[in-house]
C-alpha cells in the first residue's frame, strides 16, 4: 500500500459506486465517519456526524466505535486520537493541514511561554499537539468567549495562536490577553470593500462572521461566532438573506436547513473566485475516504509522552464547556 503522499495511493476498481462502497465498508470496519462543516458536499452526506470543532472533540471523546474517521484536518484528527487513545484514527489525507496551527510552531510557543511566567495558556484548538501539551486549556470559537469569562479578572493570561480571534475576545470581555500573532489564511482572505459592495446590492442581508476574521470584517458583522453558531442564527433569524463570511462549505449545511433561504458566500481579496476555500480541507475526496476504509490508513498517532499532557487541557475545555452548559 502506497501512503507517500499522505493517503493510500492505489488504483480504484473500475465502476464501482463510491457510496454505496464507502457505507458498506464502514459497516464491516464499524468505523464512524465524522466530518466538519468545511469538507465538500459529498462528503458532509455521507457523514454519520457533521459539526465544527467543538463538536468533533466531544463526539470522538463520546463514540463506541473503534474506528473513526475523520474527515477534516489534521489538528482535528490528533485531537481525536489524544481523547480515544484506543482507537484508530484515520484521516483520509494526512497533508490536510491548518495554516492556523501552522503559524504557531511548537518550540517557539514554549519559548514564549516561558518568558512569561504566571500567565494561564488558552490554545485554540487549532494547533498541534505539541502546542496543546505546553497548555492549560483548549477552547474553540463555539466557547472561547465562556472559557475566558469564567476565569478571575485578573488572571493573567497568553492566548494562541489566532490573533484575531484573542482580539475578538479582548474586546468584549475588556481582558488584555497577550496574543500569539498567527491567523488563518482563508478567514483572513476576506475583503471589506466588496464585502461592503456586495451588502449595498442587499440591503436587507444579514452577515455572518467567523471570529477568525480581521476586526474591519467583524465590525459590520450581525452576528458573530463559530461555524455552529452562526448556523444556528441563520435557521433562527427571520432574514431571508445571509451574507456568509466563513470558509464556503457551510453553506451546504445551511442550505439544506435552510431551503428557502438564500446564502451569499463573502468574496475574497483576490477576486479570482466567488467564495473562499480551505484547500486542506478540501483535500478530502471520496476516493481517498474509501480507499482509508479499504486499507485502514493513514492513521493518526501522537507521541505518547505529548498526547498524555495534551489530553489534560482539551478534557479540562470538555469538563468546563458541560460545567458552563454549552455541550451536555
Ligand atoms: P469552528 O468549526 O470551530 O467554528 O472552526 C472553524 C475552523 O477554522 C476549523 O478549522
Ligand atoms: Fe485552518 Fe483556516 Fe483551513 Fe480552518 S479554514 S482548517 S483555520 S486553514
Amino acid at each position: 500500500m502506497n501512503v507517500e503522499k499522505g493517503y493510500v495511493d492505489e488504483p480504484i476498481e473500475e465502476g464501482i459506486d463510491l457510496r454505496e462502497e464507502i457505507l458498506r465498508l464502514k459497516k464491516e470496519r464499524n468505523a464512524i465517519i465524522m466530518a466538519h462543516f468545511y469538507q465538500r458536499e459529498e462528503i458532509q452526506q455521507l457523514a454519520d456526524h457533521i459539526g465544527d470543532s467543538l463538536a468533533l472533540a466531544q463526539m470522538a471523546a463520546k463514540t463506541d466505535a473503534p474506528v473513526i474517521v475523520l474527515c477534516g484536518v489534521h489538528f482535528m484528527g490528533e485531537t481525536a486520537k489524544i481523547l480515544s487513545p484506543e482507537k484508530t484514527v484515520i484521516v483520509p489525507d494526512l497533508s490536510a493541514g491548518c495554516s492556523l496551527a501552522d503559524s504557531c510552531p511548537a518550540d517557539e510557543f514554549e519559548k514564549y511561554v516561558n518568558e512569561h511566567p504566571g500567565h494561564t495558556v488558552i490554545s485554540y484548538v487549532n494547533t498541534s499537539a505539541a502546542v496543546k501539551a505546553v497548555t492549560d486549556i483548549v477552547v474553540t470559537s463555539s466557547n472561547a468567549k465562556e472559557i475566558v469569562g469564567s476565569l478571575p479578572e485578573d488572571e493573567k493570561i497568553i492566548f494562541g495562536p489566532d490573533r484575531n480571534l484573542g482580539n475578538y475576545i479582548n474586546s468584549i470581555t475588556g481582558r488584555e490577553m497577550l496574543l500569539w500573532d498567527g491567523a488563518c489564511h482563508v478567514h483572513e482572505k476576506f475583503s471589506i470593500e466588496k464585502l461592503l459592495d456586495l451588502k449595498k446590492e442587499h440591503g436587507n442581508a444579514k452577515i455572518l462572521v467567523h471570529p477568525e476574521c480581521p476586526k474591519p470584517i467583524r465590525l459590520v458583522a450581525d452576528k458573530v461566532g463559530s461555524t455552529q453558531a452562526l448556523l444556528n442564527f441563520a435557521v433562527e433569524d427571520n432574514s431571508q438573506e445571509f451574507i456568509v463570511c466563513t470558509e464556503s462549505g457551510i453553506l451546504f449545511e445551511m442550505q439544506r436547513r435552510c431551503p428557502e433561504k438564500t446564502f451569499i458566500p463573502a468574496p475574497p481579496e483576490d477576486g479570482t473566485c466567488a467564495c473562499n476555500e480551505c484547500e486542506y480541507m478540501k483535500l478530502i475526496t471520496l476516493e481517498k475516504l474509501y480507499n482509508s476504509l479499504k486499507f485502514m490508513a493513514p492513521t493518526i498517532e501522537v507521541d505518547k509522552d505529548i498526547a498524555e499532557r495534551a489530553v489534560r487541557p482539551i478534557q479540562r475545555m470538555l469538563d468546563i464547556s458541560r460545567e458552563l452548559g454549552i455541550i451536555k
